[in-house]
């Protein structure tokens, strides 16, 4: 039997809570399905250091590069809610989150936007049902190494000194802006289209009338969609996006965007989601994957026992079946189907849901319930 190692880095404020969930499911599915994982945790984000004076513990890197089958991650950030910067706040999140995106050469954020039955949405203070579940099922792929951030991980100058006037490059390639467009429309192929009509379709999201690297990331998308007469076409420049995405989801399949914008626009279809901790998301690289929650540490909750674990929970469940499909093990894609079976009936249940879509449940209540779910799926 193969052993497969998974490097679990919880980090900081809920991230560690969320992680201890997503490890009690993580073990059931192994009982439940004879796998032998080997799960190898390291301490490491704004807490360690503060105590230790590093970001994680030396070879750290190395053992997610050369050693993980591969990483899960909670949330590097913040643990409490001080309002003024700390030395080298921004630091972990840069070393360790955008260290192993570029690293592990990681171009693809995956990040699905998708609605579950008894899902409460809670805008302004009020809980209640907003779309019909139907209407959201879209997978937003962020580029995920170029952008904005290309520079951000080298240059700790950037953010210690800021002076009277400051300049952010954003770097855009043709190559990168392939990769990722390619991948945005292989995903679509093996997707059954737009809630609104089941048409498969790529839309591509960018600030072209005024950005020349948009313009490079549009002119490329459109050239790779000649290799897929079969997937619709589709462009938006981002603010009419937004507008868009909250006004009419149903009309969206997969979408491709930069690396920033995708970052804000998932936090955005989140609200889509029922909230933040509902959404999962995948690094896609070549030879890795860095799977965790679309959050991050949440120093306004941390340590209440109210954050929601299914992020967490579906990253991870997000993990095994890429796993499942690199290593062409049936047990992991079953594992992986599995959950995401349990998951979908735990909301149908519409039981001890978690806090944060109008539920009672604390973390671990959540849990539970899905391990309900995932014994009795495996006993029928
Ligand atoms: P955040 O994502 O931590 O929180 C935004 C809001 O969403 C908060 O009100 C929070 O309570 C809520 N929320 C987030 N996750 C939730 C969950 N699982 N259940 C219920 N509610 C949840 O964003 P922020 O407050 O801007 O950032 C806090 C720190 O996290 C910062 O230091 C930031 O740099 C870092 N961060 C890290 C990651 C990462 O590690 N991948 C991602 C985003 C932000
Ligand atoms: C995310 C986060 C990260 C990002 C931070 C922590 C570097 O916000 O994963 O969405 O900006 O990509
Ligand atoms: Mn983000």
């Amino acid at each position: 039997m193969t052993t497969y190692k998974i490097v679990m880095l919880p980090g900081d404020g809920i991230g560690p809570e969320v992680m201890d969930q997503a490890k009690r499911v993580l073990i059931t599915i192994s009982e439940l399905h004879n796998l032998d994982l080997e799960l190898i945790e390291r301490p490491c984000g704004f807490e360690y250091l503060h105590e230790t004076g590093e970001p994680w513990p030396e070879g750290t890197f190395e053992l997610c590069r050369d050693v993980a089958d591969a990483v899960l991650l909670g949330a590097i950030g913040r643990a409490d809610n001080a309002k003024t910067l700390a030395v080298g706040e921004h630091s972990p999140g840069r070393i360790i989150v955008l260290g192993l995106r570029s690293g592990l050469g990681l171009y693809a954020n995956v990040r699905p936007v998708m609605l579950f039955p008894n899902i409460m949405h809670n805008i302004s203070g009020e809980f209640r049902p907003l779309w019909p579940v139907e209407n959201v099922d879209m997978v937003i792929v962020r580029e995920n190494t170029e952008g904005f951030y290309a520079i951000q991980k080298n240059e700790d100058s950037a953010l210690s000194g800021v002076s009277d006037e400051v300049t952010d490059k954003r770097i855009i390639t043709k190559k990168g802006s392939e990769l990722i467009t390619r991948f945005a429309f292989e995903l679509a192929r093996g997707r059954s289209g737009a809630p609104v009509d089941g048409k498969r379709r790529v839309t591509c999201v960018d600030k072209s009338n005024v950005l020349n690297g948009c313009r490079l990331f549009r002119e490329t998308y459109n050239s790779v969609a000649w290799d897929y007469p079969e997937i619709g076409r589709d462009h938006k420049f981002v603010d009419a996006f937004t507008l868009a995405l909250l006004q009419n989801p149903e009309n969206f399949d997969v979408v491709v965007t930069t690396n920033l914008f995708g970052d804000i626009l998932t936090d955005l279809a989140a609200v889509l989601q029922g909230g933040l901790g509902m959404a999962p998301s995948a690094n896609i690289g070549v030879d890795s994957g860095m799977f965790e929650p679309v959050h991050g540490s949440a120093p306004d909750i941390a340590g209440k026992n109210i954050a929601n674990p299914i992020g967490m929970i579906l990253s991870m469940q997000m993990m095994l079946k890429w796993l499942g499909e690199r290593k062409d093990d049936d047990i992991l894609q079953q594992s992986a189907g599995d959950l995401s079976r349990a998951v979908e009936n735990y909301f149908k249940n519409g039981r001890s849901l978690p806090i944060e879509v109008g539920g009672d449940a604390d973390p671990s209540a959540v849990t539970n319930k899905i391990i309900e779910q995932l014994k009795k799926i495996n006993v029928n």
